[in-house]
């Protein structure tokens, strides 16, 4: 069967290229003479490709040696525990923006460690913006503001990387590698791998060494990230991190960061065009808040919505169901996701629209 066009929120859509260059590495990777998850994980081949993988973060985000980059498991939502056990410490309070449900379980994870603060939220709104960040009310005990770049369930991005004036600890899942970062803000950027830059089963942890100095001693070895930043401790994901490395090769096959920003502008623009076209499609995020990886929308009715999503299908677009907890409709044009399958996707919205308007 041929791919699909597949707008799955996550998972998501990786390079046909990385994976048609996987399958060929699978019974043999380079001169292993076995495939790469058959090998140590302190061989010379994966030693290599781990340190690879590292270098093009570095070269796409500008950053050198002062940013420590991790591979870690347990996805981005043990990373909402560990970022809080690491950096929230006593009389400190941990701020957050809570633009959506992965933000408000960032916070509740958070509280089971100290003292959290609500610095500003989109709930009243149905989390239908990202706040302003001069409305952001931070703890003047603040450890660290925590925010979600992008809301993959509501389809709110925040439109630059926002300066509350205290290091920013961000959940980058669904958005990282998909235009430039301006790093200073940042004391740690975690992602689950799985819509961006690779498969399920990695999470990547970038997290600035100054960052790592303010890390109490006592934490249980593995949740301590000065253990991963020191040496190779135990097993990593060897299987996510090899392709982690590929999808960032191709990455920078396509250029930088700005470049693929203008492909994601790009691509977006398609679908938000035809929602602001006319009132048939309405668009769930604020226009000044709208994400260019998750395009959520709404149709007159719920069974218009479920025969958008059932004739679309019908035409090799997939995966366009709304979150449960929203509903609507969802397309998710995460880097990989092809300029192609948008046009097909535009133009079946123009089409639907026609008969059904
Ligand atoms: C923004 C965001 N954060 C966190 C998560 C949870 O990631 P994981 O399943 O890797 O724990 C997701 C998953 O969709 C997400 O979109």
């Amino acid at each position: 069967m041929d791919r699909l066009f597949n707008f799955s929120a996550g998972p998501g859509t990786l390079p046909a290229s990385v994976l048609e260059e996987a399958r060929d590495e699978m019974l043999a990777y380079k001169d292993a003479g076995a495939s790469v998850i058959e090998i140590s994980h302190r061989s010379p081949q994966y030693t290599e490709l781990v340190e690879q993988a590292r270098g093009h973060f570095r070269d796409l985000l500008g950053i050198g040696d002062e940013w420590k980059i991790l591979f870690l498991q347990g996805g981005a939502s043990l990373q909402f525990y560990q970022t809080a056990l690491n950096f929230l410490g006593e009389g400190q309070v941990g701020d957050y923006v809570v633009t959506g449900a992965w933000a408000k379980k960032a916070m509740a994870e958070a509280k089971l460690v100290g003292e959290t603060n609500e610095a500003a939220s989109s709930a009243e709104t149905g989390h239908d913006h990202t706040p302003d960040p001069s409305t952001w009310q931070v703890s003047d005990r603040s450890a660290y503001v925590h925010i979600t770049s992008n809301n993959t369930i509501f389809g709110t991005q925040f439109a630059n990387d926002p300066d509350p004036g205290v290091p920013m600890i961000c959940d980058a899942s669904s958005d990282f590698l998909s235009r430039p970062i301006n790093m200073d803000r940042y004391g740690l950027i975690y992602a689950g791998a799985q819509k961006n830059i690779g498969p399920a089963g990695v999470a990547v942890v970038l997290v600035r060494q100054d960052f790592l100095d303010r890390i109490p001693e006592g934490l249980p070895t593995l949740l301590d990230y000065r253990t991963h930043a020191a040496k190779l401790f135990h097993t990593p994901p060897v299987f996510a991190v090899y392709m982690v490395e590929k999808v960032l090769r191709w990455i920078k096959s396509g250029g930088d960061l700005a470049a693929m920003k203008r492909r994601n502008d790009e691509k977006a623009a398609l679908l938000y065009d035809r929602i602001d076209a006319t009132d048939f499609y309405r668009g769930h995020a604020r226009t000044n808040s709208r994400s260019n990886m998750n395009v959520t929308f709404n149709l007159p009715t719920e069974e218009l919505e479920a025969a958008f999503v059932a004739e679309a299908k019908t035409h090799g677009l997939v995966a366009l169901k709304g979150h449960r907890s929203v509903g609507g409709i969802r397309a998710s044009i995460y880097n990989a996701c092809p300029r192609e399958g948008v046009e097909a996707l535009a133009s079946f919205m123009a089409d639907f629209e026609a008969s059904n308007g």
